[in-house]
């Protein structure tokens, strides 16, 4: 069928929530995706920050195909062998001592807020706790993550929206002291701010926040659903800045594919926060997740996949400034890792960069305020680097 027809369907039937690009993927393999025409793309959005293996890890797929012929389902009321051991892994790449898995990023972070919630109850016996969270930050679209998220087109036509949720700037560690009362339960924030437009917290901000939490007995919420599992150089971006927070949200590259999720906390918190009866889900969790998160996490470590980003993000980071340097469209670059961006000056739009791109056989995604953005599989050598450097000099050279 042609690729329009395909189009038109999808139209037709699925609800129109996306703006999507007119390609219909068909398979992938390593770092190249190719849609049902055969067209061949280099891949920098790994599905949004997800395929951090690239495409058609043997591995990967074989524990998944054993899994299948297993056991899928069995719900949360029995223990079963996979999650487990998934559990067990993620705890011990962490430091965190509890884990609760869920189907995505976004129900990650409305069991990251239910336990801090319930945490302060547990001291007080109150509800009228508050969250402080940031100006310009994505938690997901539920009305609990939206409740978080700063970011007034994502929110207006929902509102009002759960829970008392106050908004500081991120990086500015004063605006999240002045928000501080005797009120505040938590503070959460992404270590490094993706669809706002990729912006890595400053080893300051972190910390004076972290240092903040701790003076007042706030729990500190970090979502790594995207800057987490190697991509920013070490399994948790956190970790790069020696501050670990009490409750983390991940997800994304956390299944390579499957739909999981997972918030973790400290032991402490964990004992004095949800409760059986407290939280639930029918899937999360379950066999085949379970056999997904426990391979990624393996495949990771024998590729010492956190020295692997390290050493080709220095290469992506210098090849990206050095096209801002040719090209003046370019106004600035910022990133951590491999979740890198380039802002453009307002008369180009990323947007129109990205569609180009397509065209040219590579695979770009947008964020924030008119921001390329560059989160490639965590698997891509200088090679590729080099292949997308190329593609995006010849489309701004047309500017
Ligand atoms: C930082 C962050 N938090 C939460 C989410 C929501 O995750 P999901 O789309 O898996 O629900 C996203 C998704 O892009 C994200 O980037």
């Amino acid at each position: 069928m042609e690729t329009n027809t395909w189009m038109e369907q999808a139209e037709q039937t699925i609800l129109h929530t996306y703006n999507r690009y007119p390609i219909v993927l068909d398979h992938g393999e390593g770092v190249y995706l190719y849609d049902t025409e055969g067209k061949k793309y280099l891949d920098f959005a790994a599905g949004i920050a997800v395929q951090a293996l690239g495409y058609g890890n043997k591995e990967y797929k074989d524990a998944l195909k054993m899994q299948v012929d297993k056991l899928l389902h069995t719900s949360n009321l029995y223990y079963n062998q996979p999650t487990i051991e998934a559990a067990k892994k993620l705890c011990e790449v962490s430091g965190l001592e509890r884990v609760f898995f869920t189907n995505s990023g976004t129900e990650a972070i409305e069991g990251a807020i239910k336990a801090a919630k319930k945490y302060a109850y547990e001291k007080d016996g109150k509800t009228d706790h508050e969250i402080i969270a940031m100006n310009h930050s994505f938690h997901g679209r539920s009305l609990g993550a939206l409740s978080v998220t700063g970011n007034a087109h994502y929110r207006e036509a929902f509102e009002p929206l759960p829970g008392i949720v106050k908004f500081a700037e991120y990086n500015d560690l004063d605006s999240v002291k002045n928000l501080v009362n005797e009120k505040t339960c938590a503070v959460i924030m992404e270590t490094v701010q993706g669809e706002g437009g990729i912006y890595p917290a400053t080893k300051e901000f972190l910390t004076g926040v972290k240092e903040l939490c701790q003076e007042h007995d706030i729990l500190l919420i970090l979502d790594e659903i995207q800057c987490g599992m190697g991509r920013c150089g070490h399994m948790f971006a956190w970790q790069g800045y020696g501050v670990k927070p009490d409750i983390m949200a991940c997800a994304k590259a956390l299944g390579c594919g499957v739909p999981v999720g997972a918030f973790l906390m400290t032991k402490q918190v964990a004992e004095s926060s949800l409760k059986p009866g407290d939280h639930g889900t029918t899937y999360g969790g379950n066999p085949l997740v379970g056999a997904a998160v426990s391979k990624v996490l393996d495949i990771l470590k024998e590729q010492k996949i956190t020295d692997h980003v390290q050493e080709i993000s220095g290469y992506l980071e210098e090849q990206l400034e050095q096209l801002k340097e040719e090209i003046p469209a370019i106004a600035k670059r910022r990133g951590l890792g491999l979740m890198q961006g380039l802002e453009l000056n307002s008369d180009v739009s990323a947007g129109e960069i990205s569609k180009k791109s397509l065209e040219q056989g590579l695979i770009l995604i947008t964020a924030g305020n008119n921001v390329l953005r560059f989160v490639p599989p965590l698997i891509i050598e200088k090679e590729h680097v080099d292949e997308m450097i190329e593609i995006l000099k010849k489309i701004f050279h047309q500017y």
